[in-house]
């Protein structure tokens, strides 16, 4: 059995080798050319020939990983593969939208369908491990990460997940499916004021309720691995906490993969403020838990010196080199430790014309609709002059968004040349703006720009001439990620006054909007007639968002995260806490949770998108007033599209617990059904209620269902709903 292979073979282990399985380094050196004779690259390289070295990172291509692992297993004593994990997390060439906008898709088997493609290429070219997916339920705009995640709901965040799980990892069968690693856990998402890597500060309630379900659906979906994070939680960092790591994950959830750290995490745990220097951190991280340790060398440097002095157990590494050596027995390696390392298979599959089409049906459903005043999308196909503005309209790299290492620059379609295929009408494209200053990196931070307006007049000009103008705005694909935080999450620098300066002379925009994480945009609301959210959408991008403004794809996507007025009401998000004085109380007071220069109310809603059909809800019925244990209520509701086209409407079922042990959020979603009508045609959508629903992290410490009383509202997105109301009782 597996448990014997993996014994059997620990046995024959030195207390260096084991430890040598916990350490990972970045790739180090190219290994097409000579081998590294000085420096950290040799001592590195030395490591690898010493078995001390786990797993790389970064590596990719066969014939590299092939050279790494030629010396893995045929050089070292014992012959271990190696892992070779890499941030596979929407795409490895072929580009699929960020992840924020995939989740906008709410289409499961489309989300999972698009993790098994990054996999498949990925392992076409020698990667088995992906760190993704990334399932930080988030609430932050200014937080860049967020195009990484779900968005904000735990429910609609926990089927994501296990979507993306199961599409990385398959069944190991072949080379198609690879490891995939759940992150950050946990809290990362909830880092002070949105600034990366900032303190976290959250209480048991939300941990339990909010951010953990999606990490326990990556457990129950078989992930395999998992990833600590960066920031401290309530005074602990999470690299360094037993809590997370050794109660929650491996104990009461029985993980049984291994747990990696977050790139430095067990060296940063210095400048925490916990760890006294680096073999502290060492000790400390490998006894809460924490198995591999990613480039901080603090375990290929201290682990064995801190065994001898009794710090740490040798049985505590024993356990982690175990969850290390059956994830790469699972895997496959053992067998074969070549099984990722073919060229002709990898010259054949990366970027093959399947995965272009694949990514466009995924860019098409991750379209959202946010206005559509007077119906001014679709576009007419012929005789129309359009103006084309914005530089991102043309830019063939920002859609590509963040997190995409191994994509080439330029490789995207852009909206002009997606626009360029509908021949009928005449286009004329003027930039109006750079939206940054150079050319921005992904490394090093973008300079926006906030001066340059030399391309207004021609933009103006062209706007002037125009039956329609298009305009495409947001954010550079590098302005949002890792260490993007942002204080305005308006448009970037000169583009708003481009905007208003282009509908002085041109009202009829149809306002395309590229960014990674919500916007606040009210002048654009309360202005443009036509807002169209297309994220950044990857390779494909031009051609999906040129089929929906024409409407050859009607769109279908709903927002998987609240988008505020103004960034000043963030976090903001729809499963928010009533506070004791609600806005229904006494609104005419000032002594209400309220602003007095703004709304409560989002710009935007969770859970909402328009769609060229019109989808009307009818006739919510219970099939009873109440359940109790064991039993259940059928939900049922009748949409009709009233609307002339044929549509995909997301059909969403919400809740509300009235009173509990805990307080609980005034909605909280709990079910969807895609559903597909012509014009005129009718659906009767039926949800289940039952405990399972109504559970909940309550004050006994545990998930179970509280009696009480309820709601249940259903509807198109998170505001507008039919409601009605149960009740739970033993
Ligand atoms: O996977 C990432 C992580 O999300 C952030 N730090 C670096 C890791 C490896 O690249």
């Amino acid at each position: 059995s597996l448990d014997k292979k993996v014994t059997s073979l620990l046995k024959k282990m030195t207390l260096e080798e084991k430890v040598g399985q916990l350490n990972q380094y970045n790739g180090f050196w190219d290994v097409t050319g000579p081998s590294p004779k000085e420096g950290q690259a040799a001592k590195k390289y030395e490591d690898l020939k010493k078995g001390l070295v786990g797993s790389m990172l970064n590596v990719k291509g066969v014939k590299e990983v092939r050279t790494l692992q030629k010396i893995a297993v045929e050089q070292t004593r014992l012959g271990i593969p190696l892992l070779f994990g890499f941030d596979v997390i929407h795409g490895y060439k072929t580009i699929s939208p960020i992840p924020l906008a995939e989740s906008a898709s709410w289409d499961l088997q489309a989300i999972q369908q698009s993790a098994a493609m990054a996999a498949e290429e990925a392992g076409a070219v020698g990667i088995n491990w992906t760190f993704a997916p990334m399932v930080d339920i988030s609430r932050d705009a200014r937080w860049g990460r967020v195009m990484e995640g779900a968005g904000e709901d735990p429910y609609l965040g926990s089927l994501i997940a296990k979507a993306r799980v199961v599409g990385f990892q398959g069944d190991f069968s072949s080379n198609k499916n690879i490891l995939a690693c759940a992150k950050h856990f946990a809290g990362y998402a909830f880092a002070e004021a949105g600034r990366d890597y900032n303190t976290v500060d959250i209480g048991e309630s939300t941990l339990q309720n909010i951010v953990f379900p999606p990490f326990k659906a990556a457990v129950d979906a078989g992930v395999r691995t998992f990833m600590n994070s960066f920031n401290e939680l309530d005074g602990i960092p999470a690299t360094g906490n037993a809590y997370l790591q050794r109660k929650i994950l491996k104990g009461d959830w029985g993980f049984q993969g291994f747990m990696v750290s977050d790139w430095g995490s067990i060296m940063e745990m210095q400048a925490h403020g916990y760890a006294k220097d680096l073999k502290h951190a060492a000790e400390l991280a490998i006894n809460a838990g924490s198995d591999m340790d990613m480039e901080s060398s603090a375990y290929v440097e201290h682990l064995v010196q801190l065994v001898r002095e009794g710090k740490v157990k040798e049985s505590t590494i024993d356990e982690a080199v175990k969850r290390i050596l059956r994830t790469k027995f699972v895997l496959g390696l053992f067998d074969n430790p070549y099984k990722y390392c073919n060229e002709e298979y990898e010259k054949a599959t990366v970027g093959k014309a399947e995965f272009h089409q694949q990514v466009l049906e995924m860019a098409k459903k991750s379209i959202v609709l946010l206005k559509n005043k007077d119906e001014i999308l679709p576009l007419n196909k012929s005789g129309q002059k359009i103006a084309l503005i914005g530089a991102l309209a043309a830019d063939k790299t920002s859609p590509l968004g963040s997190w995409r290492i191994a994509a080439d620059d330029n490789t995207a379609v852009s909206v002009l040349e997606g626009l360029q295929a509908y021949k009928d009408n005449q286009l004329t494209y003027a930039k109006g703006a750079d939206v940054a200053l150079g050319e921005p990196k992904f490394v090093f931070e973008t300079k926006i720009n906030t001066t340059d307006k030399s391309g207004f007049e021609e933009a103006i000009a062209a706007a002037k001439n125009a039956d329609v103008v298009v305009m495409v705005l947001g954010e550079h694909g590098l302005q949002s990620g890792e260490g993007r935080s942002r204080t305005d999450i308006g448009l970037p620098g000169v583009q708003q006054e481009l905007l208003e300066a282009v509908y002085a002379v041109n009202p009829k925009i149809v306002l395309v909007l590229t960014n990674g994480r919500p916007l606040a945009l009210p002048w654009a609301d309360e202005h443009i007639s036509a807002i169209v959210e297309a994220w950044q959408l990857g390779t494909q991008s031009g051609n999906a968002i040129a089929q929906v403004l024409y409407g050859d794809y009607n769109p279908s996507g709903k927002l998987p995260m609240t988008f505020p007025r103004n960034v000043a009401q963030v976090p903001i998000y729809y499963n928010h806490k009533n506070t004791g004085r609600p806005s229904s109380n006494e609104p005419e007071s000032v002594f209400w949770s309220h602003y007095i220069d703004e709304k409560n109310a989002p710009l935007y809603p969770f859970g909402y998108g328009l769609s060229y059909s019109k989808f009307d809800y009818s006739d919510l019925k219970l099939s009873s007033p109440s359940f109790t244990t064991n039993g259940k209520i059928e939900v049922s509701v009748t949409v009709t599209n009233s609307g002339k086209v044929a549509g995909k409407e997301v059909v969403q079922m919400y809740i509300r617990d009235l009173f509990a042990s805990v307080t609980r959020p005034v909605l909280e979603l709990k079910g969807f059904e895609m559903i597909e009508l012509q014009p005129n045609e009718s659906k009767k959508v039926v949800f289940a209620i039952d405990e399972k629903t109504i559970e909940f992290y309550t004050a006994n410490s545990k998930w179970e269902a509280e009696t009480g009383d309820f709601k249940v509202f259903v509807g198109g997105s998170s505001t507008q709903t039919l409601q009605a109301d149960f009740q739970f009782a033993q």
